[in-house]
């Protein structure tokens, strides 16, 4: 056994020695032309510059979860200010059809003329809520409603379209007013 092991490894060395020749098969030197070493080079430098400017440090928002995230708040803000897929209002026509909505659609009943707030339904003038600020979050509120908290559900009654509309005029234009006999803050003061 230990015997053919140091056979073996002599053939090794014989055909070393041989420049790489085996049963009449030899190896040729070819080496690869300049053309596809110098492409070799390049995509090592490319697969760094990669690196650093799509992985690297300090981060530039170039990777795909920061470019994902900015998409998604971009598409956002679209949506919040053009009144969602399909819509093509401008924004003074998007506030007036908001408003148009706010006083025809029960709005006033319970947020008052002017979204000051009354008995039943918070102030959506100031910059406190009790549902969230955020866009998602109004929009969220109206569509959803909060049955036992008295705010009804607008998700049958309006389209997306017009829930959006409604809710730009409530960000837009509602809250900063002042109106007269403002009810008190609820909620938290969005930031
Ligand atoms: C039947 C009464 C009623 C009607 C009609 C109504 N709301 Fe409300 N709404 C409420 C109440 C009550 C709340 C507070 C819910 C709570 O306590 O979380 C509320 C909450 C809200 C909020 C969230 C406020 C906050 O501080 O989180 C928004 C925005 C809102 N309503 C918009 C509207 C819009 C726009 C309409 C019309 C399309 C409307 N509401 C119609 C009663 C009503």
């Amino acid at each position: 056994m230990s015997e053919n092991i140091t056979d073996n490894k002599n053939n090794i060395n014989e055909h070393d020695n041989h420049e790489h020749e085996y049963d009449g098969i030899k190896e040729l030197k070819n080496p690869s032309p300049m053309w596809v070493i110098f492409l070799f080079f390049i995509t090592i430098c490319f697969s760094g510059i990669y690196a650093v400017k799509y992985f690297g440090y300090p981060n530039n928002g170039m990777d795909q979860a920061s470019e994902y995230k900015a998409a998604v708040e971009e598409q956002k803000n679209k949506m919040i200010t053009m009144g969602g897929a399909g819509n093509k209002l401008t924004e003074p026509q998007m506030l007036a059809a908001g408003e148009k909505i706010f006083k025809e659609k029960g709005c006033i009943a319970c947020h008052g003329a002017k979204g000051e707030g009354n008995a039943i339904g918070p102030n959506l003038c100031d910059n406190f809520w009790i549902n969230g600020c955020k866009p998602e979050q109004i929009l969220g509120i109206i569509t959803e409603g909060k049955p036992e908290k008295g705010m009804t559900s607008y998700k049958s009654s309006l389209t997306a379209a017009q829930i959006n509309q409604v809710a730009v005029f409530v960000m837009k234009k509602l809250v900063g007013s002042n109106p007269a006999n403002a009810k008190v803050a609820q909620g938290t003061e969005c930031k």
